[in-house]
């Protein structure tokens, strides 16, 4: 696809610098509506930081990030209400509250109370761990269940777009799949447009539409799950046999 044909949200020759470190060194990429697409590459590749640059958290100096055809600039918790939602890396839930109440974290600008709870239930009702679950202290859950409650915290804002950050970090092979399943179905069912970054490439593979491979702060591949596995860029990329130079950025 080319991104400026229909794309929901697309990013154009975008490039961020964290003082001398060139994250992202002109990265272009769409993605349209009702899509599930992957951002993938090693540990360094700027992958989180395609995420951050979408959500405002990121020192973009290039380029531009545009939203059903409107310049993206707004500030961060505007970009929730734009339903744009992001569940970035490592699962932060907010241990000392309950699950009912790190879910309602997800939806705190919200002043109707019955959409709220609707919000609610149709999350509980596609977590079900959430909904028996719901008066314990998130402390108490498991890596795969905090992973399953940032996922339904990140629902609660009733996304149009939905950020992952590494979904499946850290998580034991069992839980992995568990949770490629319920983006899968987040996809599928809610027919939410999702972009998930992951290292677990084999897993993402398997319930995305298309993929990107990041390489040092540039696009070096992209494509259909297929094309991708058909090629050895993967291998390559990871083995570092591509070599997109990344100079340093003056001062
Ligand atoms: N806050 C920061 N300050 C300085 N360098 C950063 C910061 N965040 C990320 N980087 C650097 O930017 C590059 C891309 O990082 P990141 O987007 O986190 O990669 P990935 O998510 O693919 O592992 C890396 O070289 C990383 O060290
Ligand atoms: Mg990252």
């Amino acid at each position: 696809m080319t991104a400026s044909n229909d794309a929901t949200l697309e990013l154009t020759d975008i490039a961020v610098h964290y003082g001398a470190v060139r994250a992202l060194d002109g990265v272009s990429l769409g993605i349209r509506r009702g899509e599930a697409v992957a951002v993938m590459g090693p540990n360094g590749a700027g992958k989180s930081t395609v995420l951050k640059a979408i959500m405002g958290l990121a020192p973009v100096v290039a380029g531009a990030v545009y939203w059903r055809g409107q310049r993206l600039e707004a500030a961060t918790h505007d970009i929730v209400k734009e339903g744009i939602c992001f569940v970035p890396q490592g699962r932060r839930v907010f241990t000392h509250l309950t699950i009912e109440e790190n879910l309602e974290m997800g939806c705190l600008y919200l002043g109707d109370d019955t959409e709220k709870q609707r919000r609610l239930d149709s999350v509980m009702e596609l977590f079900p761990i959430l909904h028996d679950k719901r008066r314990d202290m998130a402390s108490q859950m498991s890596g795969g269940q905090q992973q399953m409650l940032a996922l339904g915290r990140g629902l609660m804002g009733a996304p149009d777009l939905l950020l992952l950050d590494e979904p499946t970090l850290g998580l034991a092979p069992i839980v992995v799949g568990e949770v490629f399943e319920k983006v899968r179905e987040i996809s599928e069912r809610l027919n939410t447009t999702i972009m998930v970054v992951e290292h677990n490439i084999k897993g993402v593979l398997d319930i995305v539409d298309r993929g990107y491979v990041l390489d040092k702060g540039r696009v070096v591949h992209e494509g259909t799950p297929q094309s991708i596995r058909d090629t050895d860029i993967l291998t390559d990329v990871f083995l570092g046999r591509v070599n997109p130079e990344r100079e340093e950025a003056a001062g």
